[in-house]
């Protein structure tokens, strides 16, 4: 039998203990142990996060009300936002994204699926009427699209207090949203709900400032808009650097 076969010194000792159930436990838990602590430690000692992007900013209340209706409807099951350093998807989304962009979305909306195209940088891809009319009929203006209607967000009101709630919560995780700007929340969702309004009316369309669908847009049109005009200006300072010269 196989047991009876003479053993090197390292498999006899191994064997014996083994054989010593108790002292064999307290040395895999020390193993274990070891393990663990090298695997722990470097998380609490990293103080260097995602690099902060100059230039990216926190969304406006309205916005954030748009993003929590993304969330809530989904969305993220069908679009990523991330577009990955390949050069296909840079030639069709725009500039791959950087982890600062990230920095205020809580939680991310990476997606896992792309049923339809990435999100990241939709935002001043279309003017607001499309949004308006391809949310309540994708076919209207993307033939063929399999993509739902999503025709209550035409009929639904958003909650302002929900909105604050929202941004007291995100001010909570480290958003640098400030008191004043929470309890002055209501006045510039009006202000910017008007304006979007306002350019739809200009393109025949009339609804009220306080509809889901007009805090949509808003979050829409600001997709990926700061992260690319903060990527330029890192770009453009890179290249001011003189040939030769250590950035
Ligand atoms: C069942 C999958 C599915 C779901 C869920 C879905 N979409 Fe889409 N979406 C698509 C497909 C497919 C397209 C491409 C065809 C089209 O334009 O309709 C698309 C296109 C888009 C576009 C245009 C993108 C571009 O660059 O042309 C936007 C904006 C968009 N969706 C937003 C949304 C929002 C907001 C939601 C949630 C309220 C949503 N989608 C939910 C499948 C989906």
């Amino acid at each position: 039998m196989s047991d009876q076969t003479p053993q090197s010194g390292y498999a006899a000792a191994h064997r014996t203990l083994e054989g010593k159930s108790a002292l064999f436990a307290v040395l895999t838990t020390v193993v274990i142990l070891i393990g663990g602590i090298v695997e722990i430690i470097p998380m609490f000692s990293a103080t260097a996060g995602p690099e902060h992007l100059a230039g990216v900013t926190p969304y406006t209340p309205l916005e954030q009300a748009g993003r929590d209706i993304y969330t809530s409807e989904g969305c993220y099951v069908c679009h990523s936002q991330m577009i990955r350093p390949t050069r296909a998807e840079v030639l069709r989304y725009g500039e791959w994204t950087r982890a600062g962009e990230y920095e205020y979305d809580h939680p991310f909306q990476l997606g896992s699926r792309r049923m339809g195209p990435d999100l990241q940088r939709v935002g001043g891809k279309y003017p607001d009427a499309w949004h308006f009319e391809h949310m309540r009929d994708p076919r209207s203006t993307s033939p063929g699209s399999v993509m739902p209607p999503y025709t209550w967000l035409h009929e639904g009101t958003y909650d302002v207090a929900d909105i604050q709630a929202s941004l007291r919560a995100l001010q909570k995780v480290g958003v640098p949203y400030t008191d004043e700007e929470i309890a002055n929340a209501p006045q510039a969702i009006q202000a910017q709900a008007q304006e979007i309004t306002a350019r739809l009316a200009q393109a025949g369309i009339t609804t009220q400032p306080d509809r889901k669908i007009v805090a949509l847009i808003a979050y829409l049109q600001r997709l990926g808009k700061d992260g690319k005009a903060a990527i330029a200006a890192q770009q453009a300072a890179q290249a001011a650097v003189p040939p030769g010269a250590t950035p």
